[in-house]
């Protein structure tokens, strides 16, 4: 008796990890807990049908054989083979495509676009309102709002997937693919890149933060002002960022820098991790991100500067860190 005691420790273990920022089983919107029901409808489902089969076949070596032909055999196969797995098919068929629309409905006003390249996330928020604003490698969403998603992608086809939230859809060149998410519970989750897209696709990961709804306008209303002017060290940091030509590849909303082929850094300092989710945002991250990018990142567009003296990576990284 202690065998299938363990056994259901064991199965008990491995659901506890299901929880968390990354988790299919942990839904945290209307979308996700869709995907997580029918997880379990399938799961449970089969485990009463693999106990079923089992059953009948136990029953089956039982059987005597009959004198007048087998027709318990018959039935068996009848009941067994045609009508219930018909009934069952057919009904996790018109269930499974009952979810599929809810997918796919307009959102309700906020659109969010998301180009995946290699290999981070470019985010654009268009309000219903007011002017657009770009972010990267972190997306921000009102919780009890309907979001539409309008995803892309210049290069190769990466994957958007919040497993929390919902997803995953294909971010394909030369293709715009739709997708509505709605977070009912404010907190910080995690998305991935899904589909393999080069040397760093493991290390293609965002953040997203679902905040209170007024926060979230208050939020938004505030990015498309500049960052406030950097002094002291921030300031050397500032300079030396403009005269190494990192502006020529990233943007600084209120600076000459106006590169729009790597992440925009206006509010990177706001933002929890970088190099899209794989390193926390320290300075010292920073400073080693710029260093050896190539050790970090393996294929990233952005060249690593090894030779870049350490006092100058220490203060571009404070002037980094500074830009909330
Ligand atoms: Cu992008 Cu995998």
């Amino acid at each position: 008796h202690r065998l299938p005691l363990a056994g259901l420790a064991l199965v008990a273990l491995g659901l506890s990890s299901c929880a968390g920022v990354q988790s299919a089983l942990d839904p945290a919107g209307h979308e996700a807990r869709q995907v997580a029901t029918l997880f379990w409808v399938m799961t449970i489902g089969a485990g009463v049908v693999w106990c079923l089969v089992l059953g009948v076949a136990v029953y089956a070596t039982r059987l005597r054989p009959e004198p007048h032909g087998d027709a318990v055999g018959w039935r068996l196969i009848l009941w067994g083979g045609v009508v219930f797995p018909t009934v069952t098919l057919t009904a996790l068929l018109v269930y499974g495509l009952g979810l599929m629309p809810q997918l796919r409905e307009p959102g309700e006003g906020l659109r969010i676009d998301v180009s995946g390249e290699q290999f981070w996330w470019r985010i654009t928020y268009r309000p219903a309102e007011g002017p657009l604003v770009v972010s990267a490698n972190e997306i921000r969403l009102p919780v009890g709002e309907r979001v539409e998603f309008a995803l892309t992608s210049p290069d190769v086809i990466h994957a958007f997937w919040i497993p929390s939230l919902g997803g995953k859809v294909d971010m394909i060149p030369g293709r715009e693919n739709r997708l509505v998410l709605k977070a009912e519970t404010a907190g910080v989750y995690r998305g991935a890149c899904t589909e393999f897209c080069g040397a760093s696709h493991a290390l293609m990961a965002f953040d997203v933060v679902a905040m209170e709804k007024a926060e979230f306008a208050a939020w938004l209303a505030a990015q498309s002002t500049p960052p406030p002017e950097p002094d002291g060290e921030a300031k050397r940091g500032r300079d030396l960022f403009l005269r190494h030509g990192c502006g020529a590849c990233h943007r600084v909303s209120g600076t000459e820098a106006s590169g729009e082929i790597g992440p925009d850094l206006t509010r990177f300092g706001a933002r929890a991790t970088l190099g899209a989710a794989t390193l926390p945002n320290t300075p010292d991250a920073i400073a080693r991100f710029v260093r050896e990018v190539d050790v970090l990142k393996p294929r990233a567009k952005m060249p690593a500067y090894p030779k870049l003296p350490a006092d100058e990576l220490s203060a571009i990284a404070v002037y980094l860190g500074s830009l909330k």
